[in-house]
Protein backbone atom coordinates (compact mmCIF):
# COMPACT_ATOMS: atom_id res chain seq x y z
CA UNK A 1 0.00 0.00 0.00
CA UNK A 2 1.79 3.28 -0.91
CA UNK A 3 1.35 6.86 1.19
CA UNK A 4 -1.74 7.78 -1.22
CA UNK A 5 -3.76 4.98 -0.32
CA UNK A 6 -6.64 5.83 2.03
CA UNK A 7 -5.80 2.51 4.80
CA UNK A 8 -9.76 1.94 5.24
CA UNK A 9 -10.09 2.30 1.67
CA UNK A 10 -7.38 -0.38 1.38
CA UNK A 11 -8.55 -2.80 4.12
CA UNK A 12 -12.16 -2.45 2.66
CA UNK A 13 -10.98 -3.62 -1.13
CA UNK A 14 -8.39 -6.09 0.21
CA UNK A 15 -10.75 -8.36 2.91
CA UNK A 16 -14.24 -7.01 0.80
CA UNK A 17 -15.55 -5.96 4.27
CA UNK A 18 -17.06 -2.43 5.09
CA UNK A 19 -15.35 -0.49 8.21
CA UNK A 20 -17.47 1.96 9.42
CA UNK A 21 -15.98 5.28 10.67
CA UNK A 22 -18.51 7.15 12.82
CA UNK A 23 -16.78 10.06 13.16
CA UNK A 24 -16.50 11.12 9.38
CA UNK A 25 -19.06 8.67 7.93
CA UNK A 26 -22.43 8.70 9.88
CA UNK A 27 -25.06 6.75 8.92
CA UNK A 28 -28.59 5.78 10.09
CA UNK A 29 -29.27 2.54 11.38
CA UNK A 30 -26.32 1.47 11.77
CA UNK A 31 -25.02 -0.08 15.02
CA UNK A 32 -22.45 1.67 17.40
CA UNK A 33 -19.91 -0.50 17.23
CA UNK A 34 -18.04 -1.69 20.19
CA UNK A 35 -14.34 -0.86 21.41
CA UNK A 36 -12.80 -4.13 20.51
CA UNK A 37 -14.35 -3.65 16.84
CA UNK A 38 -12.99 -0.22 16.72
CA UNK A 39 -9.41 -1.44 17.83
CA UNK A 40 -9.75 -4.20 15.08
CA UNK A 41 -10.17 -1.11 12.79
CA UNK A 42 -7.81 0.88 14.29
CA UNK A 43 -5.40 -2.09 13.57
CA UNK A 44 -6.63 -2.89 10.31
CA UNK A 45 -6.02 0.66 9.13
CA UNK A 46 -2.83 1.15 10.36
CA UNK A 47 -0.44 0.42 7.55
CA UNK A 48 2.37 -0.97 9.97
CA UNK A 49 0.24 -3.77 11.26
CA UNK A 50 -0.14 -6.77 9.61
CA UNK A 51 -3.46 -8.71 9.96
CA UNK A 52 -1.62 -10.86 12.11
CA UNK A 53 -0.72 -8.31 14.54
CA UNK A 54 2.79 -8.14 13.61
CA UNK A 55 4.12 -4.12 12.73
CA UNK A 56 5.67 -4.33 9.24
CA UNK A 57 6.54 -1.22 7.89
CA UNK A 58 7.70 -3.41 4.87
CA UNK A 59 4.64 -3.85 2.65
CA UNK A 60 4.54 -7.22 1.91
CA UNK A 61 2.24 -8.26 -1.52
CA UNK A 62 -0.82 -10.36 -1.05
CA UNK A 63 0.68 -13.69 -0.94
CA UNK A 64 3.92 -12.99 0.85
CA UNK A 65 2.22 -11.16 3.43
CA UNK A 66 0.74 -14.26 5.41
CA UNK A 67 4.08 -16.45 4.43
CA UNK A 68 6.42 -13.81 5.82
CA UNK A 69 4.06 -13.43 8.99
CA UNK A 70 4.06 -17.10 9.49
CA UNK A 71 7.87 -17.44 9.23
CA UNK A 72 8.65 -14.48 11.25
CA UNK A 73 6.06 -14.74 13.81
CA UNK A 74 8.27 -17.19 16.05
CA UNK A 75 11.34 -13.91 16.18
CA UNK A 76 8.50 -11.45 17.04
CA UNK A 77 7.33 -13.85 19.95
CA UNK A 78 10.95 -14.30 21.13
CA UNK A 79 11.25 -10.45 21.13
CA UNK A 80 14.21 -10.52 18.98
CA UNK A 81 12.83 -8.31 16.04
CA UNK A 82 10.03 -5.78 16.37
CA UNK A 83 9.71 -4.65 12.85
CA UNK A 84 10.23 -5.85 8.88
CA UNK A 85 11.97 -2.47 7.38
CA UNK A 86 12.56 -3.44 4.03
CA UNK A 87 12.96 -6.30 1.80
CA UNK A 88 17.07 -6.61 0.73
CA UNK A 89 16.61 -9.19 -2.13
CA UNK A 90 13.48 -11.85 -3.13
CA UNK A 91 15.29 -14.57 -4.85
CA UNK A 92 13.99 -18.47 -6.30
CA UNK A 93 15.55 -20.01 -3.26
CA UNK A 94 14.61 -17.09 -0.60
CA UNK A 95 13.87 -13.68 0.31
CA UNK A 96 16.05 -11.93 2.83
CA UNK A 97 14.87 -8.86 4.49
CA UNK A 98 16.29 -5.85 6.57
CA UNK A 99 14.65 -5.97 10.40
CA UNK A 100 14.41 -4.00 13.61
CA UNK A 101 16.01 -5.94 16.30
CA UNK A 102 14.82 -5.62 20.43
CA UNK A 103 15.65 -7.73 23.35
CA UNK A 104 18.93 -9.18 23.46
CA UNK A 105 20.26 -8.82 20.04
CA UNK A 106 23.29 -6.98 20.17
CA UNK A 107 22.83 -4.67 17.00
CA UNK A 108 19.93 -2.59 15.57
CA UNK A 109 19.48 -4.02 12.20
CA UNK A 110 19.08 -7.79 11.58
CA UNK A 111 18.90 -9.97 8.28
CA UNK A 112 15.84 -12.23 8.21
CA UNK A 113 16.59 -14.93 5.48
CA UNK A 114 12.99 -16.75 4.83
CA UNK A 115 12.83 -19.97 2.94
CA UNK A 116 10.59 -20.10 0.01
CA UNK A 117 7.86 -22.91 0.61
CA UNK A 118 9.55 -25.90 0.10
CA UNK A 119 7.24 -26.94 -2.85
CA UNK A 120 8.49 -24.23 -4.52
CA UNK A 121 11.95 -24.79 -3.79
CA UNK A 122 14.52 -26.48 -6.57
CA UNK A 123 15.99 -29.43 -4.53
CA UNK A 124 17.36 -30.58 -7.71
CA UNK A 125 20.88 -31.19 -6.84
CA UNK A 126 20.04 -31.15 -2.72
CA UNK A 127 20.87 -35.36 -2.90
CA UNK A 128 24.60 -34.78 -3.82
CA UNK A 129 25.07 -32.26 -0.15
CA UNK A 130 22.89 -34.37 1.95
CA UNK A 131 25.65 -37.11 1.51
CA UNK A 132 26.80 -38.33 4.25
CA UNK A 133 25.08 -35.38 6.43
CA UNK A 134 22.31 -36.66 8.99
CA UNK A 135 19.15 -34.85 8.97
CA UNK A 136 18.74 -32.14 11.26
CA UNK A 137 15.97 -30.79 13.84
CA UNK A 138 15.11 -27.95 14.10
CA UNK A 139 16.32 -27.89 17.79
CA UNK A 140 20.15 -28.98 15.69
CA UNK A 141 20.42 -32.38 16.51
CA UNK A 142 20.91 -35.00 14.36
CA UNK A 143 18.38 -37.78 13.69
CA UNK A 144 19.78 -41.28 14.31
CA UNK A 145 18.78 -44.50 13.07
CA UNK A 146 16.07 -44.58 16.13
CA UNK A 147 14.50 -42.25 14.87
CA UNK A 148 12.23 -44.60 12.54
CA UNK A 149 9.27 -42.44 11.71
CA UNK A 150 11.18 -39.69 10.74
CA UNK A 151 13.89 -41.75 8.31
CA UNK A 152 10.66 -43.73 7.34
CA UNK A 153 9.17 -40.30 5.86
CA UNK A 154 12.31 -38.63 4.50
CA UNK A 155 13.19 -41.90 2.98
CA UNK A 156 9.38 -42.72 1.03
CA UNK A 157 9.39 -38.47 0.65
CA UNK A 158 6.01 -37.75 2.26
CA UNK A 159 4.81 -34.46 2.71
CA UNK A 160 6.03 -35.11 6.41
CA UNK A 161 9.81 -36.30 5.38
CA UNK A 162 10.06 -33.43 2.76
CA UNK A 163 9.16 -30.80 5.48
CA UNK A 164 12.20 -32.71 8.02
CA UNK A 165 14.46 -32.27 4.75
CA UNK A 166 13.37 -28.90 4.66
CA UNK A 167 14.12 -28.23 7.94
CA UNK A 168 17.51 -30.14 7.79
CA UNK A 169 18.59 -27.99 5.05
CA UNK A 170 18.25 -24.63 6.67
CA UNK A 171 19.65 -26.12 10.37
CA UNK A 172 22.52 -26.93 8.43
CA UNK A 173 22.79 -23.52 7.08
CA UNK A 174 21.98 -22.11 10.73
CA UNK A 175 24.82 -24.49 12.59
CA UNK A 176 27.41 -24.31 9.71
CA UNK A 177 27.30 -20.49 10.77
CA UNK A 178 27.08 -20.95 14.55
CA UNK A 179 30.52 -23.07 14.01
CA UNK A 180 32.14 -20.71 11.38
CA UNK A 181 31.28 -17.60 13.19
CA UNK A 182 32.60 -19.24 16.64
CA UNK A 183 35.25 -20.42 14.77
CA UNK A 184 36.50 -16.51 13.59
CA UNK A 185 35.21 -16.76 10.05
CA UNK A 186 33.95 -14.06 8.40
CA UNK A 187 30.37 -15.17 8.44
CA UNK A 188 27.45 -13.03 9.93
CA UNK A 189 26.59 -13.84 13.60
CA UNK A 190 23.49 -16.17 13.13
CA UNK A 191 21.52 -15.27 15.94
CA UNK A 192 18.27 -17.53 15.99
CA UNK A 193 16.39 -20.04 13.73
CA UNK A 194 12.90 -20.75 13.10
CA UNK A 195 11.44 -23.79 10.71
CA UNK A 196 11.33 -21.08 8.42
CA UNK A 197 13.57 -18.41 8.62
CA UNK A 198 17.24 -17.90 9.94
CA UNK A 199 17.78 -14.26 11.64
CA UNK A 200 21.51 -13.12 11.52
CA UNK A 201 23.89 -10.63 11.86
CA UNK A 202 23.10 -7.70 9.07
CA UNK A 203 25.63 -6.41 6.74
CA UNK A 204 25.05 -3.28 5.33
CA UNK A 205 23.90 0.41 6.42
CA UNK A 206 20.19 1.72 7.11
CA UNK A 207 19.68 2.56 3.65
CA UNK A 208 21.36 -0.25 1.65
CA UNK A 209 22.59 -3.37 2.41
CA UNK A 210 25.71 -4.94 0.86
CA UNK A 211 26.74 -5.82 -2.39
CA UNK A 212 27.53 -9.14 -3.54
CA UNK A 213 31.06 -9.49 -4.57
CA UNK A 214 30.08 -10.36 -8.11
CA UNK A 215 28.72 -6.75 -8.57
CA UNK A 216 32.18 -4.71 -7.06
CA UNK A 217 35.69 -4.14 -8.88
CA UNK A 218 38.07 -3.89 -7.03
CA UNK A 219 41.72 -2.58 -7.44
CA UNK A 220 44.07 -4.93 -7.77
CA UNK A 221 45.99 -4.60 -4.55
CA UNK A 222 42.69 -4.52 -2.52
CA UNK A 223 41.85 -7.71 -4.35
CA UNK A 224 44.69 -9.53 -3.85
CA UNK A 225 44.28 -8.52 -0.20
CA UNK A 226 40.63 -9.94 -0.16
CA UNK A 227 41.48 -12.96 -1.81
CA UNK A 228 43.96 -13.88 0.85
CA UNK A 229 41.48 -13.51 3.42
CA UNK A 230 38.57 -15.49 1.32
CA UNK A 231 41.41 -18.58 0.69
CA UNK A 232 41.87 -18.36 4.59
CA UNK A 233 37.89 -18.40 5.37
CA UNK A 234 37.89 -21.54 2.98
CA UNK A 235 40.79 -23.10 5.33
CA UNK A 236 39.46 -22.38 8.41
CA UNK A 237 35.98 -24.19 6.99
CA UNK A 238 37.92 -27.08 6.21
CA UNK A 239 39.48 -26.86 9.39
CA UNK A 240 35.96 -27.67 10.86
CA UNK A 241 35.21 -30.50 8.45
CA UNK A 242 33.07 -28.38 6.08
CA UNK A 243 33.11 -27.01 2.67
CA UNK A 244 30.56 -24.09 1.26
CA UNK A 245 29.59 -26.00 -1.44
CA UNK A 246 28.17 -22.81 -3.37
CA UNK A 247 31.14 -20.32 -2.79
CA UNK A 248 31.32 -17.48 -5.68
CA UNK A 249 31.28 -14.39 -5.92
CA UNK A 250 27.68 -14.12 -5.45
CA UNK A 251 27.58 -15.32 -2.03
CA UNK A 252 30.13 -13.18 -0.46
CA UNK A 253 29.02 -10.04 0.86
CA UNK A 254 31.56 -7.07 0.44
CA UNK A 255 31.52 -4.09 2.87
CA UNK A 256 34.23 -1.97 4.42
CA UNK A 257 37.05 -3.84 3.15
CA UNK A 258 35.51 -7.34 4.75
CA UNK A 259 34.29 -10.38 2.57
CA UNK A 260 31.71 -11.76 4.53
CA UNK A 261 30.73 -15.23 3.38
CA UNK A 262 26.76 -16.23 3.20
CA UNK A 263 24.19 -18.51 1.92
CA UNK A 264 25.31 -22.22 3.73
CA UNK A 265 22.65 -24.62 3.48
CA UNK A 266 24.31 -26.85 1.39
CA UNK A 267 27.31 -27.34 3.65
CA UNK A 268 29.26 -30.13 2.25
CA UNK A 269 30.94 -32.54 5.12
CA UNK A 270 34.66 -32.77 4.43
CA UNK A 271 34.62 -36.78 5.84
CA UNK A 272 31.77 -37.95 4.50
CA UNK A 273 30.96 -36.82 1.53
CA UNK A 274 32.62 -39.13 -1.52
CA UNK A 275 32.36 -35.49 -3.58
CA UNK A 276 33.85 -33.36 -1.27
CA UNK A 277 37.04 -33.03 -3.39
CA UNK A 278 35.54 -32.41 -6.20
CA UNK A 279 32.69 -29.61 -4.49
CA UNK A 280 36.04 -28.30 -3.15
CA UNK A 281 37.65 -27.71 -6.30
CA UNK A 282 34.66 -25.87 -7.70
CA UNK A 283 34.15 -23.18 -4.72
CA UNK A 284 38.52 -22.79 -5.72
CA UNK A 285 37.43 -22.33 -9.26
CA UNK A 286 34.59 -19.81 -9.04
CA UNK A 287 36.43 -17.75 -6.44
CA UNK A 288 39.50 -17.79 -8.94
CA UNK A 289 37.50 -16.55 -12.00
CA UNK A 290 36.34 -14.05 -10.02
CA UNK A 291 39.74 -12.77 -9.13
CA UNK A 292 41.46 -13.73 -11.52
CA UNK A 293 39.23 -10.90 -13.58
CA UNK A 294 40.16 -8.07 -10.94
CA UNK A 295 44.27 -9.20 -11.79
CA UNK A 296 44.88 -11.45 -9.54
CA UNK A 297 47.11 -14.10 -10.32
CA UNK A 298 45.81 -17.30 -8.94
CA UNK A 299 45.93 -20.88 -9.88
CA UNK A 300 42.49 -23.00 -8.53
CA UNK A 301 43.68 -26.55 -9.28
CA UNK A 302 47.21 -25.94 -7.42
CA UNK A 303 45.55 -24.16 -4.92
CA UNK A 304 42.97 -26.83 -4.32
CA UNK A 305 45.72 -29.61 -4.65
CA UNK A 306 47.24 -28.11 -1.82
CA UNK A 307 44.01 -27.75 0.36
CA UNK A 308 43.26 -31.41 -0.33
CA UNK A 309 46.49 -32.63 0.21
CA UNK A 310 46.28 -30.85 3.81
CA UNK A 311 42.92 -31.36 4.74
CA UNK A 312 41.55 -33.74 2.30
CA UNK A 313 41.03 -37.22 3.17
CA UNK A 314 43.18 -40.44 2.37
CA UNK A 315 40.11 -40.51 -0.17
CA UNK A 316 39.34 -43.18 -2.30
CA UNK A 317 37.53 -40.45 -5.17
CA UNK A 318 39.73 -38.49 -7.40
CA UNK A 319 38.35 -35.25 -7.63
CA UNK A 320 37.80 -36.29 -11.44
CA UNK A 321 35.30 -38.86 -10.88
CA UNK A 322 32.47 -36.66 -10.56
CA UNK A 323 31.03 -34.15 -12.99
CA UNK A 324 29.34 -31.65 -10.98
CA UNK A 325 27.52 -30.22 -14.24
CA UNK A 326 26.17 -26.61 -11.78
CA UNK A 327 26.67 -23.76 -13.11
CA UNK A 328 27.61 -20.63 -11.36
CA UNK A 329 24.51 -19.30 -9.81
CA UNK A 330 22.55 -22.35 -8.57
N1 LIG B 1 23.31 -11.01 6.40
C1 LIG B 1 22.97 -10.33 5.31
N2 LIG B 1 23.08 -8.98 5.28
C2 LIG B 1 22.74 -8.28 4.17
N3 LIG B 1 22.26 -8.84 3.05
C3 LIG B 1 22.13 -10.19 3.01
C4 LIG B 1 22.47 -11.00 4.14
N4 LIG B 1 22.24 -12.29 3.83
C5 LIG B 1 21.77 -12.30 2.57
N5 LIG B 1 21.70 -11.04 2.06
C6 LIG B 1 21.21 -10.66 0.71
O1 LIG B 1 20.25 -11.61 0.29
C7 LIG B 1 20.67 -12.27 -0.89
C8 LIG B 1 20.23 -13.73 -0.88
O2 LIG B 1 20.83 -14.40 0.23
P1 LIG B 1 21.40 -15.86 0.06
O3 LIG B 1 22.51 -15.85 -0.93
O4 LIG B 1 21.72 -16.37 1.43
O5 LIG B 1 20.14 -16.65 -0.46
P2 LIG B 1 19.93 -17.52 -1.80
O6 LIG B 1 19.54 -18.85 -1.37
O7 LIG B 1 21.09 -17.34 -2.72
O8 LIG B 1 18.72 -16.86 -2.45
P3 LIG B 1 18.43 -16.87 -4.01
O9 LIG B 1 19.12 -18.07 -4.62
O10 LIG B 1 16.98 -16.97 -3.98
O11 LIG B 1 19.01 -15.55 -4.48
C9 LIG B 1 22.17 -12.07 -0.95
O12 LIG B 1 22.65 -12.10 -2.27
C10 LIG B 1 22.32 -10.70 -0.34
O13 LIG B 1 22.04 -9.70 -1.31
MG1 LIG C 1 22.98 -16.88 -2.69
Amino acid sequence: MDDTVDPVEYYERRFGITIEDKEQRPQKGRRKRDSGQEAQVRELADPTVLEAGLKMTYTPSRFEGPWLADALRGFYDRELIADVLAMIKGGKEACVYRCATTGPIPTPLAAAKVYRPRQFRNLRNDAMYREGRAPLTLAGKPLTERDQREMRAIAGRTRFGESLIHTSWLMYEFTAMQALFEAGADVPEPYAAESNAVLMAYVGDEYTAAPTLNSVSLARSEAQVLFERVLRNIELMLRQGLIHGDLSAYNILYWEGIPWIIDLPQVTLLESNRRSHAILERDVQRICDYFARQGVDCDAHAISDDLWYRYGQDEVWAASDFDLTLTAKD
